[in-house]
């Protein structure tokens, strides 16, 4: 069953960023973006390799992964440039007043 998991205030992160979260309890990186004051979360490594996807950029709802440039939806996960081809996990956001969760499920 899907653990809700605290991780941030949106009015701490602005539009167009990105950010590595680590909550208690989740035992991998977590990534959360905002576009256009909508949030959304990944995870945080890459599906081609061991590199941290938040140390890339992001433009609109594509996130490049920093080490081949690789990129993936952040909506969907899909990958969306070579290499990669595998979709990364996504997890669905809950906001609550100024609190931004994910419901995390292993
Ligand atoms: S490690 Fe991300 S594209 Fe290769």
């Amino acid at each position: 069953m899907a653990e809700k998991i605290f991780l941030c205030r949106s009015a701490d992160m602005s539009n167009g960023t990105m950010r590595q979260v680590c909550p208690r309890g989740v035992d991998v990186e977590l990534a959360l973006y905002k576009v256009d004051g909508k949030f959304y979360v990944t995870d945080d490594l890459c599906t081609h390799g061991m590199v941290a996807l938040t140390g890339g950029d992001i433009e609109g709802t594509t996130v490049y992964c920093p080490l081949h440039g690789g990129a993936f939806d952040v909506c969907t996960g899909k990958a969306i440039e070579k290499p990669c081809t595998t979709p990364l996990k996504t997890y669905e956001v809950v906001v609550e007043s100024d609190d931004v969760y994910c419901l995390y499920d292993e």
